[in-house]
């Protein structure tokens, strides 16, 4: 699992994309810098205070920031759905995918405000990125930090060839995050489940979405040769 550099914002007016990816522009020189570092000693006296705390003092404190988020946000929708059940050891294992990276938003003290995770993978054959989760606080909706996170997840799609595709699972009891993605050109994706009937009478009937966004291919720099 990789924390992104967090985006950071003093107050939800106070947020200037700009300004994010010079954090992230920086943060890739800091990289640059630690390649070069080999004394482990050394490695952990270069960090600052706070990337010292986060990941010495309270190392889990990021995760169990999201973790309290997701339940906050989305445990009465688990919990009302016929599908998928609030299992707490189970979704922190899955937020402990090693492949799981996120996109934090966190406050001028360093505490999560928001945040989303996503994985590179295959879905039903297919080269997608996935969309694993995407919460917001209260006060941090509304402001087009939702568009903003969920176009880094579009980037990173296209910018990883083969991959043409966005894609997420919202339970249909969303309605606002359903409206949400809608309103970014996310569509019903053909793997989505649809009502079946099933043996002795029984039916299924889905009460989530699969949607996916298709997204335009971008060339990349082939760095592993550099
Ligand atoms: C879903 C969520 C991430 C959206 O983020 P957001 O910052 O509120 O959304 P934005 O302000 O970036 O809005 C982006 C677009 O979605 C639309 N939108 C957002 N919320 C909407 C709503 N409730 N109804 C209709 N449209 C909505 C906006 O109108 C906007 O469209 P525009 O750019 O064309 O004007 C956020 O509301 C959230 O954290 N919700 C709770 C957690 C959750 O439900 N997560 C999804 C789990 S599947």
């Amino acid at each position: 699992m990789v924390f992104h550099p967090a985006l950071r914002y003093s107050h939800p007016s106070d947020f200037n994309p700009a300004s994010v990816l010079d954090v992230m522009t920086t943060s890739k020189e800091n990289a640059k810098r630690k390649r070069a570092m080999t004394d482990p000693i050394d490695k952990v006296n270069e960090k600052n205070d706070e990337k010292f705390i986060q990941e010495h003092l309270r190392p889990s404190a990021d995760l169990d920031a999201c973790y309290n988020l997701i339940e906050e946000t989305s445990r009465p929708d688990y919990e009302a759905s016929s599908t998928f059940d609030w299992k707490p050891v189970k979704k922190m294992a899955e937020m402990k995918s090693p492949e799981l990276r996120y996109i934090l938003v966190k406050n001028s003290e360093g505490d999560v405000r928001g945040f989303t995770s996503l994985m590179p993978t295959y879905e039903e054959g297919e080269p997608v990125v996935y969309c694993y989760e995407i919460h917001l606080k209260p006060e941090l909706r509304g402001t087009g930090l939702g568009r903003l996170l969920m176009s880094f997840l579009e980037s990173v799609a296209a910018h990883t060839p083969p991959i043409k595709k966005v894609m997420l699972t919202c339970f249909l009891t969303n309605r606002k995050a359903l409206a949400f993605y809608k309103s970014m050109g996310f569509v019903q994706d053909p793997i989505s489940p649809v009502p079946k009937k099933l043996r002795y009478g029984r039916e299924f009937i889905p009460d989530y979405v699969i949607m996916s966004k298709s997204v335009e291919s971008k060339a990349v720099l082939d760095t592993a040769s550099s």
